[in-house]
């Protein structure tokens, strides 16, 4: 939640202009635009000129403060921070924009997180004198950074953020610049995501590296409670005590065209249309010509995945559900119990794991704060932790024992699509590989079910190909009040995540059930007209299956409902209940979810769009939520 963005840049011969020929507020509004996506509630920047700090900002998406920057220019800077903003203290107002400004304008701040304690440190700087006007934390932590540079911080303003954030207590990301330091923005982090860009005579910040992709792919992951100070020239980070502190360098291997759109209208169709490949580059190098899977990367041994007599699979929303149909595949080939938890419902119960526990937490943006709490409460109990994660560099990641990356690219429309089939697709990888050091499969099986998993991205792309008739169906469905999701097995869990695309890209209710459970209650909901999707299970599969969801669509149809199919081609028998029916290529049951997923997200796009709604950054979301 919140997009933050920072840069240093060498002021050259030309005065204003930066190291790479940009000013500050070039760099810093390019980076909120690639950030837009983490918050869209208002949005603001502050550039230090020769003449004092000067900052604009504005409630609403990032094109107002466009606007307000056309009509109110700031002078040419090289230093630069800005924010965009998803509000927790305090509505989305102008006031409560951020920068937040302290030490009589000569300090501007910018937040993500949640300061905890900020109550009292208010009241303490209430009494102080402080006057304060807008209702945010991140002003009270200006407020404080401000008192602590005027008083032990000796006017330094790194030691002053050391000593500011040792008073503070919750989630934070915070930026600060003051006119005592041209040049120079200071940054501190404290369960809240914080990478640093390399450049060649400039450096960046950014809450991701999508901030500064334009300028650089060199960047520094950063370590929990650390304090980083940039300039043009020069990257120092510290702990919040000023020990110095050694970041670990990586390179961002996509390019800022991935995280462009591409020529569709929005991230999420481009997203959508990326999955073939986002599968693809999942799965790419990661078994060798003979079927082994080749998962050195796991940084974890055989031997210790070995002793592994539980998974747990944690994460929230579109996540838990990739978890969720992982749980069916796993169980199958690993014959290991696997667990699925919301990660914000785990760690508040008394949840039995200990060191043969294998916790997997699957996270495309590895910052959830939901899911970060849990795995740092598994590990305490001595679980061994493996993420699955789709952003380099996160926290997440950083604080497991192991990680699967997904190779899904950047992900940047709010609601999950490309990273939901390359968590599944991961998560196959991991229960083959635990398969295969278990013993638990003959390599040839294990070799067979990869060659079908490598078939999934062309199969993908066929109902991309064909995606027409849904199309046409979301068009005519524009103005429909409520749509019931139907699947059992690993339909289950499709047909939760195709409802929840649809309550948070259209906000139409919609809810997902397991179809064998309608009898027990969802089935009293059925009424004339009622628009039900089933997800049918191939009729190749596992004995009965087939025909048990045959006989659910045949309950809803004598009661009224419009039943919607998804099916594998081939099934004729199901014709005769569907009123629509989409077809997706064969496949086997378990890899079935890669491929009937891809109907509902763009029938839940398409019908968004229809409505005229903005399916990039749907309302009251945030992409990477990063408070509990
Ligand atoms: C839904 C969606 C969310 C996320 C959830 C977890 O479309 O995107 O439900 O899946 O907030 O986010 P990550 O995977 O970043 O931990």
């Amino acid at each position: 939640m919140c997009g933050i963005i920072g840069y240093a840049g060498r002021p050259d011969a030309v005065p204003g202009i930066g190291a790479g020929g940009h000013g500050a507020l070039d760099v810093v509004m390019e980076g909120l635009r690639r950030l837009e996506y983490r918050g869209y509630d208002s949005a603001g920047v502050a550039v230090l000129t020769p003449l004092g700090i000067e900052y604009r900002k504005k409630s609403g998406k990032l094109a107002n403060l466009v606007a307000e920057l056309e009509s109110a220019p700031l002078t040419p800077a090289t230093t630069g921070i800005g924010h965009t903003r998803w509000a927790t203290h305090g509505g989305p107002t102008d006031e409560n924009a951020h920068p937040h400004l302290a030490d009589n304008g000569r300090l501007a701040v910018i937040h993500n997180g949640i300061i905890e304690n900020f109550a009292e440190l208010k009241a303490e700087l209430l009494d102080a004198g402080t006057v304060f006007v807008s209702e945010t934390d991140t002003e009270v932590a200006a407020a404080l950074l401000a008192s602590v540079y005027r008083g032990e911080g000796d006017a330094d303003l790194a030691k002053s953020m050391q000593l500011a954030c040792q008073q503070l207590e919750g989630a934070f990301t915070l930026l600060a610049v003051h006119t005592d330091s041209p040049g120079t923005v200071v940054a501190a982090r404290r369960n809240s995501p914080l990478v640093v860009g390399l450049g060649d005579g400039e450096n960046f910040l950014g809450s991701d590296v999508s901030g500064f992709i334009d300028f650089t792919r060199r960047a520094v992951e950063l370590g929990q409670d650390q304090v980083v100070t940039i300039t043009p020239d020069s990257v120092l980070i510290t702990d919040f005590f000023g020990e110095e502190a050694a970041g670990t360098e990586f390179y961002v291997n996509w390019d800022a065209a991935a995280a462009e759109k591409g020529g569709y209208d929005s991230f999420m169709e481009k997203e959508i249309n990326d999955q073939p490949q986002a599968v693809g580059d999942t799965l790419l190098g990661r078994s060798d010509i003979d079927g082994r899977l080749t998962l050195d990367e796991l940084r974890v041994s055989p031997e210790e995945l070995k002793n592994v007599n539980k998974i747990m699979v944690l994460a929230c929303g579109t996540s838990a559900y990739a978890g969720q149909v992982a749980k069916y595949a796993i169980e199958h080939w690993c014959r290991l119990p696997v667990e699925v938890e919301l990660s914000h419902e785990f760690r508040y119960r008394d949840p039995i794991v200990d060191s043969n526990t294998l916790v997997v937490a699957i996270s495309q943006s590895g910052e959830t704060m939901d899911t970060l709490m849990a795995v740092r409460y598994a590990k305490e109990q001595g679980a061994k932790i493996l993420a699955i994660c789709n952003t380099n560099g996160s926290t997440i990641p950083r604080e497991s024992d192991a990680v699967l990356y997904t190779h899904a690219g950047p992900e940047i429309a709010v609601a999950s699509t490309k990273a939901f089939l390359a968590q599944i697709t991961a998560a196959y990888l991991l229960g083959l590989y635990l398969a295969q050091i278990r013993g638990n499969k003959f390599q040839g099986e294990i070799k067979d079910i990869l060659a079908d998993l490598g078939k999934v991205p062309e199969k993908i792309q066929q109902v991309l190909d064909n995606s027409g008739q849904i199309r046409e169906l979301a068009q005519l469905m524009k103005d429909t009040k409520s749509v019931l999701f139907l699947g059992r097995h690993v339909g289950f869990p499709v047909a939760m995540e195709g409802a929840l695309k649809l309550k948070e890209l259209a906000y139409i209710h919609a809810e997902g059930f397991a179809a064998g459970e309608l009898k027990h209650g969802p089935i009293a909901l059925i009424e004339e007209g009622q628009p039900v999707f089933v997800v049918v299970p191939s009729p190749r599969g596992r004995d009965s299956l087939h025909a048990k969801v045959v006989s659910n669509i045949q309950e809803i149809r004598a009661r009224g409902a419009k039943t919607i199919v998804i099916a594998e081609e081939g099934d004729d028998a199901v014709k005769a209940y569907a009123e629509h029916i989409f077809y997706v290529p064969e496949t086997p049951t378990l890899l079935a979810p890669l491929l009937t997923t891809v109907p509902l997200q763009i029938f839940a796009c398409e019908l968004a769009t229809a409505k005229g709604f903005d399916v990039d950054q749907p309302r009251n979301l945030a992409k990477s939520v990063t408070v509990e």
